[in-house]
């Protein structure tokens, strides 16, 4: 009898900690299994990721949104394709103290937001 129940214990505690570990750093396969984007129309499938993850309560981005982190339009420019990513991947891996939240987007979804960047038009 006592064995099984620090068997069942023992299962409960490892289901918890998956769960723990999956809600809190979920592992990359499990973001790209879970939250795939369509990439033909990438630019506009980022655009729509834009919006759901609410980049413009910080970001401005072809002319909307706060200001309270650098204007999106040019980031193209400024950063190299490796940068750029990593930004949306991990923040803090590139920035220790940022603001910038960890939204654990899958590989698909980085790859139409930085298409979407891509896309905006330059203004001076
Ligand atoms: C809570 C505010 C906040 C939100 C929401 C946010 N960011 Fe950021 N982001 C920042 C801050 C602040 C920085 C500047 C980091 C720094 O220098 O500390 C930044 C930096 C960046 C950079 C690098 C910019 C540069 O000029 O080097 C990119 C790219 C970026 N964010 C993209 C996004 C995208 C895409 C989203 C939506 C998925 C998003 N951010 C949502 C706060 C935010």
């Amino acid at each position: 009898m006592v064995m099984k129940r620090k068997f069942v214990f023992g299962g409960v505690t490892a289901v918890l900690l998956l769960i723990i570990w999956f809600t809190f750093a979920p592992p990359r396969f499990w973001l790209n299994l879970t939250k795939p984007v369509d990439l033909t129309n990438a630019a506009v499938a980022g655009e729509e990721m834009v919006a759901v993850y609410d980049c413009r309560s910080c970001h401005r981005i072809a002319g909307q949104g706060a200001l309270k982190a650098p204007a999106l339009d040019d980031v193209v420019t400024r950063l190299d394709d490796v940068s750029l990513r990593l930004w949306l991947r991990n923040p803090k891996a590139i920035k220790g103290n940022t603001a910038m939240p960890n939204f654990h987007l899958s590989d698909s979804e980085i790859e139409a937001i930085v298409a979407y960047l891509e896309s905006l038009e330059i203004k001076e």
